[in-house]
């Protein structure tokens, strides 16, 4: 089958997750990714975390799959010239080094758009060009908390939280590769190539774009009445964190099932959508709270939404998060169980649509990862290992025209 993006070639000169996940997830689709490590240690993540000594750990394998492996020292003459080499013939070059490290290494946009004005050159930062911020190096946390997610997530009573969501990493790189696709939409036009820069603080804050709703309506009338502070609690002049709230017009929370007391996830999320209301009654049982004035609408229930759901906690207190489920299924009413990583890793149907996929690799056996999120009509994508360090240096340099000669050679001087 073919798949879109054959023929396109990308340098992915990227490292820990940030940019990983963008080439990752253009390699999917069928680009042809070359990533560019150091010879002798590769992208951090290869010794992150080990769960088995001596095999790449997970954290590399599950965001670098489909992917081959250059090893090339990038700062040495004869590894620039390789770079070079690769550069000329090249569609995208996708990068996500600390600020100007690009430049130190004689790459600048100027010089690689000079080398091949075709090529598509793309950026992860921490802040964006020109932020008072641009010249920090940023992880994952740090973008949450700089994007706006930690001062909106927790608990009002305890501190700024972090999301297990990577919305500074994983998330930035989607970003990136939407960026990468309108560029080569958009050279396809033009004949030109450009530079496509995401920053990680501004991905989250796209997240982060009801917050920045809120934070307006909050200035304008001094309340927000979809918070657990509305009515009781007080307001000051920023969003708080508002728990397990719901972020819109439907209020919702997490709630207690049967077995709360020793599983630590038996809850479900639940959600009082508007118009869902007279099935919500019906399906506790409580079809007196249809017509009372108390509880008819949004507005009426707000100032005791508490009680209402310490009441449909009681309901649940017999039920686990499935049965809970699958009954209120039945009214059309939003809702799902608190899944834990090994109940999503053990799903069948994730299983069968290929989202969560077990991939063989060389050394480690097989491990699972999170495949394609995102599903066609005409391609199914398959994930494949991830490469491991060097292992397709002499194929990608070969293919670049070098003799074994001239390869035993690079080798003899560490610049592959
Ligand atoms: N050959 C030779 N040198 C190489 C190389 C190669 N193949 N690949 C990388 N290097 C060099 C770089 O040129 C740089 O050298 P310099 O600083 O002497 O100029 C050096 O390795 C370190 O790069 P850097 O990216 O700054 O690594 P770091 O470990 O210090 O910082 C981050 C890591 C992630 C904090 C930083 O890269 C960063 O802020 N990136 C942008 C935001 C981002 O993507 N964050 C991570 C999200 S997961």
């Amino acid at each position: 089958m073919t798949k879109p993006l054959e023929g396109i070639k990308i340098i992915d000169f990227t490292h820990v997750q940030a940019g990983p996940a963008c080439t990752q997830l253009l390699a999917w689709f069928g680009a042809d990714v070359i990533k560019v490590e150091r010879p002798g240690s590769g992208d951090v993540t290869r010794s992150q975390l080990r769960d088995i000594p001596d095999a790449d750990a997970l954290y590399f394998t599950m965001l670098n799959s489909n992917k081959k492996s250059l090893t090339l020292d990038t700062k040495k003459p004869e590894g620039k010239e390789v770079l070079e080499k690769l550069i000329r013939e090249s569609d995208v070059l996708v990068e996500n080094f600390g600020p100007g490290a690009l430049d130190r290494m004689g790459f600048s946009w100027e010089r690689l758009n000079e080398l091949n004005p075709k090529m598509i050159v793309a950026s992860v930062k921490g802040f964006s060009d020109g932020h008072h911020y641009d010249d920090l190096k940023v992880y994952e946390n740090v973008a949450q908390c700089a994007g706006g997610a930690a001062s909106t997530t927790g608990f009002w009573d305890g501190p700024p939280t972090i999301s297990a969501a990577a919305l500074g990493d994983s998330n930035t790189g989607m970003h990136l590769a939407i960026g990468i696709l309108t560029a080569l939409l958009g050279r396809d036009k033009t004949g030109k190539g450009q530079k496509v820069a995401v920053s990680m603080q501004d991905s989250v804050l796209n997240l982060c774009r009801v917050k920045l709703r809120d934070q307006q309506r909050l200035e304008r009338v001094g309340y927000l009445e979809e918070y657990p502070q509305y009515p009781h609690g007080e307001f000051g002049d920023v969003v708080p964190r508002g728990g397990n709230a719901g972020g819109g017009g439907q209020p919702g929370w997490v709630l207690k099932c049967k077995g709360w007391e020793t599983d630590s996830n038996a809850y479900i999320y639940f959600t009082i959508q508007g118009h869902a209301w007279e099935p919500i009654c019906k399906a506790l049982g409580k079809t007196e709270w249809i017509d009372d004035p108390a509880y008819k609408t949004a507005e009426a229930r707000q100032p005791h939404i508490f009680e209402i759901f310490k009441t449909i906690e009681a309901w649940l207190a017999d039920k686990t998060k499935f049965e809970a489920v699958d009954i209120l299924r039945k009214f059309d009413i939003p809702c799902a169980p608190v899944l834990t990583m090994k109940e999503l890793a053990n799903d069948p149907s994730l299983r069968a649509s290929g989202t969560i996929v077990e991939v063989p690799h060389k050394k480690r056996g097989s491990y699972l990862t999170v495949g394609s999120p995102i599903k066609f009509s005409d391609m199914k994508p398959e994930v494949t290992a991830s490469p491991l360090l060097g292992e397709h240096t002499d194929e990608v340099l070969a293919g670049l025209g070098y003799s074994n000669q001239e390869i035993f050679n690079l080798r003899e001087v560490k610049a592959v």
